[in-house]
Parts: structure tokens; C-alpha cells; sequence
């Protein structure tokens, strides 16, 4: 309930307006002098003061600043005497709601106007509440705001890595297989007399080292658009021999038989390592899905090239486990193996991917589960 006090040293009048106001919706508290007013509102708080303005100990002015300065959202309603534009002037200015002349010939026009300077001290008081809601909810949304913002920036920053450690393992994974050639053969002419042999052992190390290279620039500088300038006719013929004797050198083949029908003639404009490791990789998988399902000397891993009017095509092919149907659109994804850990990185098939498309290829997979798998991919026919 709001508390109004009623300041005025005639007690006449003190006694009218105290009877307008007995049976309202305010708490009322009449005051005949100044200091008593000013004692009330300190000790009781003030919501609306109705006070004389010329009193004998402290002016109305000075009661309406102490409301005022007590409570923020008090309003107060001057009576005065005179009835002159200063008087009424002084009043606004100092923040008065209204003023009331007298003498009161009209109560309920005062009733009227206590009546309009509480409810708006209702609205103000709604408009505060609203003010502050909007504040918090201001400073809640701006530490929202700086929370996504962070986030944001640690996920750029983890998809960065992210796409770091995918560049360093497919740099590892591709690098491997001349690396394991690289072995063999240095250990073949640690025990090798024939000089001659040693000779073609010593050819054949320094281009798996030249392999290891170009794979390290190339894939570092994946992103970069492919200049022609650096693009040779490669023959498929001989990239797909050097690859089957790479993938022989550096992974166990055993049992398995493995044939290249490559026609002869069948180009591409592109790098030779890159198409190198286009075979190397599926001709691994072939081998590697062929030992886990077959006998020794009943696997297959069979690679094909050859040219239409439009395409350069390629096909492996192998009579392994198969991949089952729900799985086939997972195999170019990075990372997706059904391999032992330490056995498969699943980077292969994505390193394959990512080749042939650079190409404006396509590579597509059919497999049935127990009989085989083939990869066929297309290339456009460039001008070579
Ligand atoms: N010829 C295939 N026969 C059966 N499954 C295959 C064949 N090729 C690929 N897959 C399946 O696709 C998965 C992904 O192959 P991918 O070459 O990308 O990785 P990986 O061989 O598992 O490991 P990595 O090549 O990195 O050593 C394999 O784990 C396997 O489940
Ligand atoms: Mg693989």
C-alpha cells in the first residue's frame, strides 16, 4: 500500500484532506509541520506527499527534494497560496508532479490528481522493473554472445588441427609403402654380390626416395589449385607395373596372385606419383582383403586400364571378404577402417578419393559380401 503523507500547518485543512483520503487505497500520515513531515518520511518511507508549500519551519520545496532524495520514484503534489506562474514554475522544475491552489474549493480534484500522480509512479515503477529486466537480460545475452564467440574460436582452432593431423598422417601413410621398398632393397644389397643387381637395387631406391618426395610436396600443398605446368602424360601401363612391384616390395603379397591388363596407350595428364598411389592403395586393400578370406594361391587382386572415345578408365579388382552393402558409402570417408588398430589408418581409400577427384574423376565401389569388391574409376579424356 502506498504511504501518502499530507503536510499543511492550517489544521483545517489538514482535517478536509484527511478525510478525502481516510477510506483510499493509501496509507495516509497528516503532518502539521515540516519537521514532523520530515520525521515520517525517514522513519516510514513516502510514496506520494500532498504538502503546503509556505510552511513555517521547512518549505514544501525542501520536503519535495527530501522525498525526492528518499525515494526516487516519490511523487509530490505542491499546494500553494499564490497563484503565480513562478510559484507554479518552481515547483515543476524541482520535479513536482502537479500543483493545487488554494483555497480547496474543488477536493476531488485533488482526490483526482494524488490519483494520476500514483499511477504514474506505477508505470515508472513498471518501466524500471522493465529497464532492469532488459539490463540483465543485455549483460546475459552479451555473456552468451562471448561464450559462443570463444567457442567458435576453439573450433576453428580444433578443425585447424584437425586438418594438420590428417595432412601429417596421410603424409605417413603414403610415404610408408616407398619407405618399406626403400628398406628392403637396402638390405637385399647389403647381402647382394652380383654388382649389376646392386646397380638395379641402388636405381630403384633413389625413385622410391624421388616417390617419397613428390608425395611430401604434393599432399603439403593439397589445397592449392593443380598447375598444368606440372602435369606429364603419364602411361598407366608402366604406373600401374612400378606400383604392383612397389606394393610386392613393401607389403607381404604372398599367395596372392596379382595381373595388370593395361591397353597399351592409355594416358593421363597428371603427376606420376599421384597416380601411382592411386594403385598402390587399392591394390593393397585388394591384397590385404584377399589374404584374410582366401587360401593361399586362390587370391586375386586384378588391375585394368584402358580408354574410350571420352574416358580414361582403371578398374581393381579382387575376390576378397567384400564390403557389406551398408558400408560401402563409408570406405572413402578419412579414418573409416575395419582394420586392426596399428594394421589400417583408413586414410588410403580418402587419399584415393581426393586423387582422382583432383582429376575431375570418379570413383565408384561394387562389392559383394564373400566374393569381392571392384573399384572403377573414370577420368576425362585429356588432351594426350
Ligand atoms: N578391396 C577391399 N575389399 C574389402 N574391403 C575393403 C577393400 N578396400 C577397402 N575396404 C574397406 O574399406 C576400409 C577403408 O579402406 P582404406 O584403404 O581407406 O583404409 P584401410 O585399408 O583400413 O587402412 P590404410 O589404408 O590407412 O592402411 C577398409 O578398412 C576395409 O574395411
Ligand atoms: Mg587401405
Amino acid at each position: 500500500m502506498k504511504h501518502l503523507v499530507i503536510v499543511d500547518d492550517e489544521p483545517v485543512i489538514l482535517q478536509i484532506l484527511n478525510a478525502v483520503f481516510e477510506d483510499g487505497p493509501y496509507r495516509v500520515t497528516t503532518c502539521a509541520t515540516g519537521v514532523q513531515a520530515e520525521q515520517v518520511m525517514r522513519g516510514e518511507g513516502v510514496d506520494l506527499l500532498l504538502t503546503d508549500k509556505n510552511l513555517p519551519d521547512i518549505s514544501g520545496m525542501e520536503l519535495l527534494r527530501i522525498a525526492k532524495e528518499l525515494n526516487e520514484l516519490a511523487e509530490v503534489i505542491i499546494v500553494t497560496g499564490y497563484a503565480s506562474l513562478e510559484t507554479a514554475l518552481s515547483a515543476l522544475e524541482l520535479d513536482a508532479f502537479d500543483y493545487v491552489l488554494k483555497p480547496l474549493n474543488n477536493v476531488f480534484e485533488i482526490k483526482k490528481k494524488v490519483e494520476r500522480a500514483a499511477e504514474k509512479q506505477d508505470i515508472r515503477a513498471e518501466n524500471r522493473r522493465l529497464v532492469e529486466s532488459l539490463k540483465l537480460k543485455n549483460s546475459e545475452l552479451e555473456i552468451a554472445l562471448a561464450e559462443a564467440r570463444k567457442l567458435q574460436q576453439e573450433l576453428i582452432q580444433s578443425e585447424k588441427l584437425a586438418g594438420i593431423g590428417t595432412l601429417a598422417a596421410g603424409i605417413a601413410h603414403e610415404v610408408s609403402s616407398p619407405l618399406f621398398g626403400i628398406m628392403g632393397l637396402a638390405e637385399a644389397i647389403g647381402e647382394e654380390d652380383d654388382l649389376a643387381l646392386c646397380h638395379e637395387y641402388s636405381g630403384e631406391i633413389v625413385e622410391y626416395s624421388r616417390n617419397i618426395r613428390d608425395i611430401v610436396v604434393e599432399l603439403s600443398s593439397y589445397s592449392r589449385a593443380s598447375s598444368s605446368e606440372y602435369l606429364t602424360t603419364v602411361e598407366l601401363a608402366k604406373t600401374v607395373d612400378d606400383a604392383i612391384r612397389l606394393v610386392e616390395r613393401s607389403a607381404d603379397c604372398s599367395g596372392v596372385t596379382i595381373t595388370a591388363e593395361v591397353a597399351p596407350e592409355t594416358f593421363l595428364q597428371a603427376r606420376t606419383s599421384e597416380v601411382q598411389q592411386i594403385f598402390v592403395n587399392l591394390v593393397k586393400n585388394g591384397i590385404e582383403a584377399v589374404g584374410d578370406h582366401q587360401d593361399p594361391g586362390e587370391g586375386w587382386v586384378r588391375v585394368s586400364a584402358g580408354s574410350d572415345d571420352d574416358h580414361v578408365w582403371g578398374r581393381v579388382e579382387d575376390n576378397g571378404g567384400g564390403i557389406p552393402a551398408d558400408k560401402l558409402s563409408m570406405v572413402f570417408d578419412p579414418f573409416y577402417t575395419t582394420k586392426d588398430p596399428g594394421k589400417g589408418t583408413g586414410l588410403g581409400l580418402n587419399i584415393v578419393y581426393r586423387i582422382v577427384t583432383k582429376y575431375q574423376g570418379t570413383i565408384s565401389v561394387e562389392s559383394l559380401e564373400g566374393s569381392g569388391t571392384r573399384f572403377l574409376m573414370k577420368f576425362p579424356r585429356g588432351d594426350a
